[in-house]
């Protein structure tokens, strides 16, 4: 195969992997309609399916299909239920995570809660849709793990992937937990911000989606040990890419807002880095305007030029290639074949050089 049709037959297949994802999550949802008459109730079930099926990047069903294929998991479709459980789950994250930031747009569409929200009318509807929502963020994750053991694997692997799924949801809900944390804290270190993304991003995003496709397909400790080499350092890239592109991307093409995290003081290590090398008059104003709610476009301007000048952006930038270059090395020597390393090395150049 030339590199260009092994690049075309790479993209074919995470084509074919998301539509098949999304099929299954199509028809569990159509199973689980809601168990009640009440018209109000239903509406609220067709949001939620909407907000599921309407939108996402669908990489951890990916990042999980790759790692069954490297561990020598066969072309098949037993590996989607657990995918989709997967992007079950992180729905679930999403929506309460929006809540928590008080984010109005996800995706390009209102959140979850405001979505909600919109439903009734009246002064109560702002705290209706916020307590809605963590229903159905609830909901949805329990849902993903109805999901993730309707495949149909040989137990002993379906006990090695729980465990790993278990292992997630405790460790990015902690990395939840650490990031509204230091809102509350002085001013984070980039050592403790760098934590904070590492447990509340790339271990759920990459390092245990790829682990469970994985394990799923029988694969040996030092496998998924690989496995975590890769998918820490990229997962921890894809969230400083995510700050990058909340600061600085394009809400018309990330489908987020640019002023959230600046809104919401978000201790980014952005903001880290931003402090640790301003000068005085620098640091008087972003003590003034970030986590400020007041914050106007102007503003957040004036932060972004000083994110800029005190050498924070550039910094991170760097960051992001240290940690590619870190899981592109762990990745070529993998021992997988050279299907599944191809496809992760797209995947991974996807994750570190998105606009969305
Ligand atoms: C957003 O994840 C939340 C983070 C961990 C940064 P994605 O960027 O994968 O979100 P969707 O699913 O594509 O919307
Ligand atoms: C990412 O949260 C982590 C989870 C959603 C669990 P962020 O708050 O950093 O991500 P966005 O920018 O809202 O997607
Ligand atoms: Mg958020
Ligand atoms: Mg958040």
């Amino acid at each position: 195969m030339t590199v260009g049709t092994e690049q075309a037959s790479i993209v074919q297949t995470a084509e074919r992997v998301r539509a098949l994802v999304d099929h299954h999550l199509e028809g569990f949802l159509d199973e689980h309609a809601a168990p009640v008459a009440d018209p109000e109730v239903a509406r609220a079930y067709r949001l939620l399916r909407h907000f599921i099926l309407g939108g996402g990047k669908r990489i951890r069903p990916l990042l999980c299909y790759w790692g069954w294929r490297g561990a020598g998991g066969e072309e098949c479709d037993e590996i989607i239920s657990a995918a989709s459980a997967l992007e079950l789950c992180h729905a679930g994250l999403l929506i309460h995570d929006d809540i928590m930031d008080g984010s109005e747009l996800r995706r390009g569409s209102p959140t979850m809660h405001r979505s909600l929200a919109g439903l009734h009318e009246g002064p109560g509807v702002a705290s209706f849709g916020r307590a809605a929502a963590i229903l159905m963020g609830v909901l949805t994750l329990a849902w993903s793990d109805e999901l993730l053991s309707a495949g149909d694997v040989e137990p002993a692997r379906l006990r090695t992937a729980r465990g790993l799924f278990d292992r997630l949801r405790t460790e990015v809900i902690t990395g939840q937990y650490l990031d509204i944390l230091a809102q509350v804290r002085d001013l984070s270190t980039v050592e403790q911000a760098l934590t904070v993304i590492r447990y509340k991003t790339a271990k759920y995003t990459v390092e245990r989606p790829l682990q469970i496709g994985g394990a799923l397909a029988g694969a040996q400790p030092d496998l998924l040990e690989t496995y975590s080499q890769i998918g820490l350092p990229l997962g921890e890239a894809f969230q400083l890419r995510d700050d990058v592109l909340g600061m600085f991307g394009d809400p018309a093409v990330t489908g987020k807002s640019v002023l959230d995290d600046l809104r919401e003081g978000k201790h980014t290590i952005l903001i880290a880095h931003a402090f640790q090398h301003a000068s005085p008059g620098e640091a008087d104003h972003l003590r003034a305007w970030h986590g400020n709610a007041e914050l106007t476009e102007q503003r957040a301007a004036e932060l972004r030029e000083i994110v800029v000048t005190t050498g924070a952006l550039a910094r991170v930038e760097s960051m992001i290639g240290e940690r590619a270059r870190d899981a592109l090395g762990v990745l070529h020597a993998a021992p997988i074949g050279p299907e599944a390393r191809g496809g992760l090395a797209v995947l991974a150049d996807g994750l570190i050089n998105r606009t969305r």
